[in-house]
């Protein structure tokens, strides 16, 4: 009934370099989708672009101390470069800051505004006075509610993970300079989901059941929760203007104007080359086009709920036939960040393992993450590539073109008639066909990977088995025959992984001298000709020694490191001592235990900028204290032999791996040093204060 499709990969924002998450969990699964169509001979597009609006492009530029603009542009280019690298075969990868898409994205606003589909509501949102604007979520930072983290931002905790928004947070604060905020009414257009809540229930949960189960319960939790209004404009300068008179200093919300980036590059790209893609109408409008959108889970509720709703509410729009959406990717056992660097970033991984692009791709699959969250590991990288890459595929393949050089040369030698343990080799693989587009067409990725890996078994197993080297000396048809069916095997390979390795595929041909790929042929033991004259050897893959392992080991020890000290130091400025009740009563003070005790060493700690490290005579064996005063005290051995104020029953707490056991007390200075108490008159390690 579908006579072309439509492929969309989420728009990544140009805030940064895209890494092997984003690559496991949208762009090779959109790509293998995409290649397999095509192969087959459908009529497809794929479409893909960057996100260049929204508050994280602002964080980054003013991080990084450059324009907007610059961000976007740096990062776009990067991205659409490593993606181009990476094989991921878009038809068109645009952008959002286009002429093209403001425009488009304008006149979608223009036209529901116009048929009165979004209602206004005035709110009070959270305002910093001194610098007069409003602050969206990823702006605003404060204490979690849920596990009192300092820093969660105003709609994720990164320590607990709670999903926040900036109303629940404790002491919220503007993040680019720490002002207090207040609250200030201010007025938005918002898009009354409510009122697409029993579409949405009928189109999603009654007619789309064969969606994946993450993706149909995610969207089941939201409806079941009820749909509420959402706001799709916001109070920035960065982004495309609300097209409403009055509307100064507001723009469309990025989560409205970037899924409506999938159709104006669509139109991009149409209107550049009509004759080749046609009218964008057509991949757009037209009933007979099937839209699938590929995207993380974090995307589920904006793809399945709220862009379909703005397309409903446009009304001559396809909506999506299915949402395949992958799960987390982690790294070594850690979630992947951007801001704390714990990621493989796409770029660097094509400086340290030039040419491999096909490794990291078959990795990605083999775990990629479908059901449930998955781990990259650098020793599963390692492991794959060596015992299934090179040990399974490429010896294969490998030997069986050695070996024609060798018997026949180079030349595809004639079969002789095939015994039943070809034949039996050949059952094994015959359906391969069939079993692949079973797996392919419910966005099984993975398990297909593995149809055609096994493929390579079936054909490693085969020489293994018949022996050829050594038939070789005695019987010269069987020889024939045996490669002759090894090199039909390896044929086939390189149809049945040109849409997961594209690469060796290409560089398989190459070798074969085989320039048609025709996904009908898999399966077929005809691909070459007797006397067909091969084309040169050369290894597929490359076996990955140790060495190069450990130094990526080495660069996440490294950046682990760095990010512990990071967030000790950043605990630390956050530590706020309790504060002063004015209702605060003797009682309340005794449990307060303050003691005096003598200074015998105060250091530096090693990579913090901020702690002193002090040992205590306390009158009762010694102990240990942190205190975060080094910068009031460059050299701090001017405080041993003092003797000091410290509380003596605060729990104690581990900071750059050492625990501290209790507090210091300081007074600040006039000039904000800090100045450690003591006493008048010298007294009794261990004497109470009170
Ligand atoms: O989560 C993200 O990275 C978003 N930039 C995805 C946008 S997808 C689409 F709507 F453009
Ligand atoms: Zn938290």
């Amino acid at each position: 009934m579908f006579k072309r499709t439509l492929v969309t990969s989420a728009l990544p924002y140009a805030n940064g370099p895209v890494h092997i998450g984003h690559l496991a969990g949208v762009y090779i699964p959109a790509d293998i989708y995409s290649r397999y169509l095509r192969l087959k001979g459908q009529e497809v597009l794929f479409v893909g672009g960057s996100d260049e609006h929204g508050v994280p492009v602002t964080i980054r530029a003013r991080k990084e101390g450059i324009t907007t603009q610059e961000v976007v542009d740096r990062y776009h280019t990067l991205i659409r470069d490593s993606f181009k690298e990476f094989g991921i075969s878009f038809d068109v990868y645009s952008r959002t800051t286009s002429a093209i898409h403001h425009q488009f994205a304008s006149d979608y606003f223009r036209k529901l505004y116009d048929e009165g589909k979004f209602i206004e509501q005035t709110t009070e949102q959270f305002f910093d006075p001194e610098t007069q604007e409003f602050l969206t979520d990823r702006n605003i930072k404060g204490e979690c509610p849920r596990c009192h983290a300092q820093g969660a931002y105003g709609d994720q905790c990164e320590k607990c993970g709670a999903t926040l928004s900036p109303d629940e947070l404790i002491n919220p604060y503007n993040t680019v300079n720490g002002n207090p905020l207040t609250k200030k009414a201010t007025s938005h257009w918002y898009l009354p989901l409510d009122q697409y809540q029993s579409w949405l229930e009928n189109w999603i949960l009654e007619n789309h059941k064969e969606w994946r189960p993450n993706v149909y319960g995610q969207c089941k939790s939201w409806l079941d929760g009820g749909l509420k209004p959402r706001a799709v404009t916001r109070d920035l300068d960065w982004g495309i203007p609300v097209p409403v008179e009055g509307a100064d200093g507001k723009v469309l919300y990025v989560w409205f104007d970037a899924p409506i980036g999938y159709i104006s590059n669509t139109k991009e790209l149409c209107d550049a080359q009509p004759d080749k893609y046609g009218k964008w109408e057509t991949w757009w409008k037209d009933p007979e086009t099937r839209l699938i959108h590929f995207i993380g889970k974090d995307n589920i509720v904006f793809h399945c709920i709220v862009f379909p709703s703005m397309l409903k509410a446009d009304g001559s729009y396809i909506l999506p036939d299915n949402v395949p959406s992958n799960e987390f990717l982690n790294l070594e056992g850690d979630k992947i960040s951007t801001s704390r660097n714990w990621a493989v970033w796409l770029n660097e991984y094509l400086v340290d393992f030039p040419g491999k692009q096909d490794v990291l791709r078959y990795v990605l699959t083999a775990n990629a993450p479908e059901t449930k969250d998955n781990d990259f590991t650098w020793a599963d990288f390692q492991a794959r590539n060596n015992n299934e890459l090179v040990a399974i595929y490429g010896n294969f393949v490998n030997r069986a073109l050695v070996l024609t050089n060798k018997y026949f040369g180079g030349k595809v030698p004639t079969c002789h008639g095939l015994n039943e343990y070809d034949e039996a080799t050949i059952a094994e693989f015959k359906d391969v066909q069939k079993n692949l587009e079973d797996l392919l067409d419910n966005f099984r990725f993975r398990d297909a990977q593995k149809e055609a890996m096994n493929l390579a078994r079936i054909g490693n197993k085969y020489l293994a088995d018949t022996e050829p080297w050594k038939l070789a000396k005695t019987d010269m048809e069987r020889t024939a025959t045996i490669l002759n069916l090894a090199l039909q095997i390896a044929a086939n390979l390189s149809i049945a992984f040109e849409p997961f390795l594209p690469f060796s595929s290409a560089k398989l041909r190459e070798m074969l001298h085989m320039p048609e790929v025709n996904w009908e042929h898999l399966g077929s033991t005809n691909l070459l000709e007797d006397g067909h004259e091969l084309g040169q050897v050369s290894l597929l893959f490359e076996k990955m020694e140790d060495e190069v392992i450990q130094k990526q080991l080495d660069r996440l020890a490294r950046i682990k490191a760095e990010n512990e000290a990071k967030a000790k130091e950043e605990e630390l400025k956050n530590w706020k001592p309790a504060e002063v009740k004015s209702d605060t009563n003797i009682d309340e003070f005794d449990k307060t235990d303050i003691r005096v005790a003598t200074v015998l060493e105060c250091t530096n700690v090693k990579k913090s900028e901020r702690l002193l490290q002090f040992k205590l005579d306390d009158g009762i064996g010694g102990r240990t204290i942190l205190s975060g005063i080094a910068q009031s005290y460059p050299d701090p051995s001017v405080l041993v032999g003092k003797q000091v104020l410290f509380i003596a029953n605060f729990p104690p707490r581990k900071m750059m791996g050492i625990e501290s056991q209790g507090m210091i007390l300081s007074a600040v200075n006039a000039d904000g040093k800090l100045v450690v108490t003591t006493v008048s008159a010298p007294v009794q390690n261990g004497a109470q204060v009170g």
